[in-house]
């Protein structure tokens, strides 16, 4: 049986399959492959390995006394995997390809049991719903000492698909892909040690599809839309005239979101990291980056969780309308830290909501809590709940309230204490955002 995330996998490349190797995709698994040791004799698995593009170059790597085996669970790009084989069998004899679902690799008899030197997975990590979860998995197939390698892609990189993501996002719809823990080096690292892997490096690869950076005008947001998500929307996302209307909205809103000074910029890079299972087999606790992180939250059912490596500011209870509501009492506690020292490392129930023009607010789908947010006009910093901090992973001096902000909209039933802190009727960017 496969995964939901597998058949929707399945929907989108059987179409391409055919077409596939014309892509970047083909210089791009050059230079991931020239960036990992493969030895002469070692057994490397290339799971979603799709046309086979890595997976021949990797068996060029390990050579007659090694094998490779690559595993996917598109019948279509199996099938031109096979038919490369075939034109070369000699040179491939040391290949095998397997239909399969990388998620459930038990199920495959072909490596079922067996360990690996390495493990490879080019172009893939962000179709999975939950990176660590999946990569926890692969490794359990790792040889002691062996290495992973994989990558994952810059928040700005194809920027209609990040749009297209929060969009469904919105709207409580799945798209096939989860990119919106790929933030930086460091999300990717942190995904690695997470999962219990030892991370040798994580490098930014620029230009993977050849152009660089590019820029879009605000009004292109229309075409985007018209191509994924009526053009290309294979899994049938957006299929219903209801949902397509209320898409449209939300997709110009995200697409908008984006900009800076009136363009919205695309970068092609992508993050590749490569771990190692510590040689005695064991799941490795990352002394580095556990020191480097101040303190960590999470949701109340643990489907959203992060860490913080910088520490928190003083806490500014907002006692706005939205906050009431959200929180379901008086206010919301937040205190401030850089976006670039944040990351999500759980993102199973993460859901992106906008809910006023200002800004964008993170929760768990899984039990409600809200966790976070970004106002759009300081996307370098993150508000986080404070209420979701684990105050025993708190490194720092315990903060304390600062201010108490949106007075103005405070519930009657909420007495003020007398604790010293500022307290303003809406807030410092208030007049700046023509809210007074
Ligand atoms: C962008 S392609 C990458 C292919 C190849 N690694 C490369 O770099 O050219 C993504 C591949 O992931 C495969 N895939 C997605 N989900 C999968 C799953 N759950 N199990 C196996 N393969 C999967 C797709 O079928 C597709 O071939």
């Amino acid at each position: 049986m496969s995964s939901e995330q597998a058949e929707k996998a399945v929907l989108f490349y059987e179409q391409r399959s055919y077409h596939y190797d014309d892509s970047w995709h083909s210089d791009f698994t050059k230079r991931f492959a020239s960036e990992i040791k493969i030895e002469p004799g070692q057994h490397v698995l290339d799971l979603a390995c799709g046309t086979g593009l890595l997976t021949f170059l990797e068996s060029e790597k390990v050579g007659r006394s090694g094998n490779v085996i690559g595993i996917d669970v598109t019948p279509g790009m199996l099938r031109v995997a096979e038919l490369k084989k075939k034109k070369e069998e000699e040179k491939y004899s040391n290949v095998e390809f397997h239909h399969g679902d990388v998620l459930k690799l038990q199920e495959i008899e072909a490596v079922k049991g067996k360990q690996f030197d390495v493990i490879t997975i080019a172009s893939a990590l962000v179709l999975f719903p939950d990176p660590q979860t999946a990569i926890e998995h692969w490794s359990e197939y790792l040889k002691p000492g062996g290495i992973i390698a994989l990558d994952s892609t810059h928040p700005r990189n194809l920027i209609a698909g990040m749009v297209l993501e929060r969009t469904a996002r919105r709207l409580d719809l799945q798209v096939p892909y989860n990119r919106e823990w790929s933030q930086n080096e460091s999300s990717l690292k942190n995904v690695l040690e997470s999962a219990g892997l030892e991370v040798e490096k994580v490098i930014t690869i620029e230009n993977q599809a050849g152009y660089g950076k590019r820029q879009y005008e605000l009004e292109q947001w229309d075409d985007f839309f018209v191509e994924n998500v009526i053009v290309k929307d294979v899994a049938k996302t957006f299929a219903n005239n209801d949902i397509r209307r209320k898409a449209q909205g939300i997709y110009k809103e995200e697409w908008e979101r984006l900009a800076v000074n009136g363009k919205v910029e695309e970068f092609d890079s992508v993050f590749l990291g490569i771990a190692r299972k510590p040689a005695d087999g064991s799941r490795h606790v990352s002394k580095s980056s556990s020191s480097n992180i101040v303190f960590e939250g999470s949701c109340r059912c643990g489907g959203v969780r992060y860490t913080s490596t910088a520490p928190p500011s003083d806490i500014t209870l907002c006692h706005c309308r939205a906050c009431q509501q959200i929180s379901g009492s008086g206010f919301l506690p937040f205190v401030n830290v850089e976006r670039k020292a944040f990351d999500f490392t759980h993102t199973s129930t993460l859901k992106t909501l906008v809910l006023s023009e200002f800004a964008e607010r993170f929760f768990c789908t899984g039990c409600g809590a809200p966790i976070a947010m970004s106002y759009k006009f300081e996307e370098s910093h993150f508000g986080i709940v404070f209420s979701s901090v684990n105050l025993e992973t708190l490194q720092e001096k315990m903060p304390v309230v600062g201010k108490h902000i949106f007075l103005r909209e405070k519930a009657p039933w909420v007495i003020l204490p007398d604790d010293g802190a500022k307290r303003m009727e809406t807030f410092e960017f208030a007049k700046q955002l023509g809210m007074e």
